[in-house]
């Protein structure tokens, strides 16, 4: 028999009279990696909210150590000893690294002045120990998305907590960065301390989990220890049905080129050439850092370049500024969601109809609510986005299903070029692969797309060609025929392929 140090029992949340966890239990055992697993707005972030006290339940109860507890502030879980890394990143942006691990606990010497030093050193320490070798000074606006991501896992470490949630912690960390992170999480289990890990990516659970709870629509549909399971069992239980193939390739006819880029080069890309065709999706792939995003981001008038020509249907054209980039029928999602437009305090109408607002214009220049209405609910369906209704605020949406709701943004645009950057991130099995029904669909249509992806199987799974970055420059293109995940990950790494 498993000890248990958190014991959730018949666990019910409503918001606003909306239930969304429904009777659940959940364990997490001492010295164990607890994998929490469900499709997007199952429940698994509002679960662990409320055992850390961010939220308050309906009902239910919540054993720790075997002792009845009531968290009413992150605080007092975390005194308890409960460590929660947000799926959302929680930093302070202005301030240092250093800081930010130690903020509300810094270490203070007589007449409560901040010890500096010590707070650096002791900071510099957690992060060589997650193998960083980032500054303790630098500040965190300064650092990628995935370093951040690191320092909140260093933050979490520091606390000592005997148990620390995880809630999709690799999304944007680097291959690298994932396997010292699954390191170090194997090294908090020998020493007894006990992990949540909420991920979408059912490879690493098999790599690290011990044991594997499932959530569906906000109900327990099991426990089980890892080894009774396999991907296809856990996927059926996620989503109530077995899931067929899950990379619906379409062929269309690819048409004349859309999109040339020639010698583009500044301080992010080298000399990168490439032309995208109508009907065509080009996949980017390579290793975070390779300059992918750098390139969508320059090409979307983000970035200048210093040199080199962009040419849309022929002809060449300046773009300054994204403004000028949607003039041209180029759209941008990005991969850091609070930076991809979507605006929290807004509704689901409003997000998915912010860039395309001239299309509803009606006869006598008001906007068309009903047309607007329609084509929200269309999204709605079509990506099975969860919420309360296409009235819903999205900050009250979970992360993946605000993910969805980015994307529908970016294709009510329309655009004849759809630059895509890690499209399905953080979103769950199922609705991936109804995305990929979709990117299809405006495919057929002639829309262009240029996909920058971290996972291979979803480059080879849609893309008709993939094209590989390695430090700013191209390393190689491969027509999609040809390409298997050993030689994208030979050019990945700079290697010459014979
Ligand atoms: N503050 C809130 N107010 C209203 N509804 C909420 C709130 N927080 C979450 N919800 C709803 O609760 C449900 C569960 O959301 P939750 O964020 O727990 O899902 P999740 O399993 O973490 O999904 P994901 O994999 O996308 O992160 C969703 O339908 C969400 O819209
Ligand atoms: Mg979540």
């Amino acid at each position: 028999m498993e000890e248990k140090i958190v014991s959730m029992e018949n666990i019910i949340k409503e918001f606003s009279g909306v239930r969304v966890l429904d009777n659940v239990n959940f364990n997490i055992y001492k010295g164990k990696i607890m994998a929490l697993v469900g499709e997007n707005g199952a429940g698994k972030s509002t679960l662990m909210k409320i055992l850390t006290g961010v939220y308050l339940r309906t009902s239910g109860k919540v054993l720790f150590d075997g002792e009845p507890v009531d968290f009413n502030t992150t605080k007092e879980s975390q005194d308890k000893g409960i460590a929660f890394i947000h799926q959302e990143l929680n930093l302070v942006r202005d301030l240092s690294i250093g800081e930010n691990i130690f903020l509300g606990r810094e270490p203070v010497g007589p007449g409560g002045k901040i010890k500096w030093r010590k707070l650096f050193d002791d900071s510099r320490e957690w992060l060589t120990k997650l193998g960083l070798d980032e500054d303790p000074r630098e500040l965190v606006k300064n650092i990628s998305v995935g370093k951040q991501q690191m320092i909140e896992i260093a933050k979490a470490l520091s606390l000592d907590a005997q148990v620390i949630i995880m809630d999709e912690p690799t999304g944007a960390l680097t291959m690298s960065e994932t396997e010292r992170l699954f390191e170090v999480v194997k090294e908090l289990r020998e020493a007894g301390h006990s992990i949540v890990y909420i991920s979408h990516r059912l490879n690493e659970i098999f790599e690290i989990c011990d044991h594997v709870t499932v959530l569906r629509d906000g109900t327990l549909v099991g426990e089980e220890p890892i080894e009774k399971l396999d991907e296809d069992r856990i996927i059926e239980m996620m989503v109530g049905r077995k899931l067929s193939e899950q990379y619906p390739r379409v062929d269309t006819e690819i048409g004349e080129v859309v999109l040339e880029v020639k010698g583009l080069t500044n301080r992010f890309v080298e000399n990168v050439s490439f032309q995208l065709r109508k009907g065509e999706i080009l996949g980017v792939a390579g290793l975070v850092g390779a300059g992918r995003t750098e390139l969508a981001r320059t090409i979307y008038g983000v970035y200048q370049p210093e040199s080199g020509e962009i040419l849309v249907n022929g002809s060449p054209v300046s773009i300054k500024s994204p403004k000028d980039a949607l003039k041209n029928g180029i759209a941008y999602l990005s991969e850091d969601r609070k930076e991809n437009g979507i605006v929290l305090g807004m509704d689901l109408v409003e997000n998915v109809t912010l860039a395309s607002l001239g299309n509803y214009v009606g006869k006598i220049g008001n906007i068309d609510k009903s047309k607007e209405r329609e084509s929200t609910d269309r999204y709605i369906k079509s990506m099975s986005i969860k919420a309360a209704g296409r009235n819903q605020l999205l900050q009250f949406l979970s992360g993946g299903n605000q993910q969805k709701v980015a994307l529908a943004k970016n294709l009510d645009t329309n655009p004849g070029i759809l630059l895509l950057d890690e499209p399905t991130r953080g979103v769950d099995v199922g609705a991936k692969k109804e995305i990929y029904e979709l990117i299809n669909k405006y495919k057929q249509e002639g829309m262009s797309i240029l996909m920058v992806s971290s996972e291979i199987p979803e480059i080879l799974g849609i893309s008709d060609r993939v094209m590989i970055m390695h430090e700013g420059r191209v390393s190689g293109t491969i027509d999609i025929a040809e390409a298997d995940q050993e030689k994208i990950m030979t050019y990945a790494v700079g290697k010459e392929v014979s």
